[in-house]
């Protein structure tokens, strides 16, 4: 015999002491699924980027909407595609449109389901860019009364929580205004507020038809290379009053999602990205990994690096296999 002081292995020797001294757990409050809401009506089509992930017709997303409040999440994120492209993307912030009249039926059929809409341009920018254009350019004040717009059209269709995604410089301040000022003072807002210009975005892309027609995202996405930057930007969010920060992607800027949870005290966001749900996807349907536990143990990940919410494709699946 060894003499040991300290044996770690001691505190692992059955499921009930590992659950006793379990440092992170994972709930199904945790998690935010995001819908993709088509044109139409009775439509529910796998998308061809993103496996087991759906084009939704409004009134196919309100009973996926009811089948995760009844999984035990909490919010949905929509996303939508719509039926006609311009310069400005004014079809962003059309109260016909599939996201608007998505938001509308889902608060009236599930009514405790947080409904959260992504505000962005790119999917109704006949450029496929986040920001108005001139001359190839992505004209950044120009760019904020109209992400006003969405984000007043979506809380007067009753969305609970705005997201900003398009990395406009001032959109949060300017939204927190354009809300407070149309009456919407208890609409809250998550902004994206380090996201990085990251290839982990392209089966997104891909199902909801938003790719740049020219140029790439990176004079206004953050570059992958930068850890302070982030900070900065988180921190000028806050000072123009978002309410939650998220940080996107998440599994390879974990340390950035550590470093803001310890400097920041707002409730911290990850965004589990369409590139990574396809990776695992992918190697699941080929049979080299376990998908379930693959799926947790990335959950945890996020979570142990200090996220409290996770925005991700897996959400249903998370939830059925927590009430196992
Ligand atoms: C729109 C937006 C994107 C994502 C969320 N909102 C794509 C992008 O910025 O190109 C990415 C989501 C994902 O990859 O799952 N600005
Ligand atoms: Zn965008």
């Amino acid at each position: 015999m060894y003499d040991l002081t300290y044996r770690p292995r001691r505190l692992r020797t059955s499921p009930e002491m590992r659950d006793l001294v379990r440092e992170t757990t994972l709930d199904t409050t945790d998690l935010i699924y995001p819908l993709f809401i088509v044109p139409g009506e009775g439509i529910k089509k796998e998308i061809d980027t993103l496996p087991g992930q759906y084009h939704l017709s409004v009134d196919e997303a309100v009973k996926v909407a009811q089948e995760a409040y009844d999984l035990g999440i909490r919010g949905v994120e929509i996303f939508g595609i719509p039926t006609y492209k311009d310069e400005q993307g004014s079809s962003a912030w059309d109260m016909e449109q599939p996201v608007q009249q998505a938001i509308k039926a889902i608060r009236e059929a599930v009514p405790n389901l947080l409904v959260i809409a992504d505000v962005c341009l790119c999917q109704y920018t006949s450029t496929g860019h986040c920001g108005m254009i001139d001359h190839h350019e992505i004209l950044n004040d120009e760019t904020l009364p109209l992400l006003c717009k969405v984000a007043v059209s979506q809380a007067q269709a009753g969305a609970h929580m705005v997201a900003p995604s398009d990395m406009m410089d001032g959109r949060v301040g300017a939204i927190r205004e354009a809300l407070d000022e149309a009456g919407f003072t208890n609409v809250s807002i998550m902004s994206y507020a380090a996201k990085y210009a990251s290839a982990y975005y392209g089966p997104f892309r891909g199902a909801v038809n938003s790719a740049p027609q020219f140029g790439d995202r990176k004079s206004y996405q953050m570059d992958p290379a930068n850890r302070l930057e982030a900070m900065r930007e988180i921190e000028l969010d806050i000072a123009e009053g978002t309410d939650i920060i998220m940080i996107k992607p998440a599994l390879c800027y974990l340390d950035i999602v550590r470093e803001a949870r310890d400097r920041y005290e707002l409730p911290l966001a990850v965004y589990n990205v369409s590139g990574e749900y396809a990776m695992v996807k992918t190697a699941a349907a080929a049979g080299l990994i376990d998908e379930q536990r693959l799926v947790m143990e990335t959950m945890l990940s996020m979570k142990r690096a200090g996220a409290k919410i996770i925005i991700t494709y897996h959400a249903l699946d998370v939830a059925r296999w927590l009430k196992q």
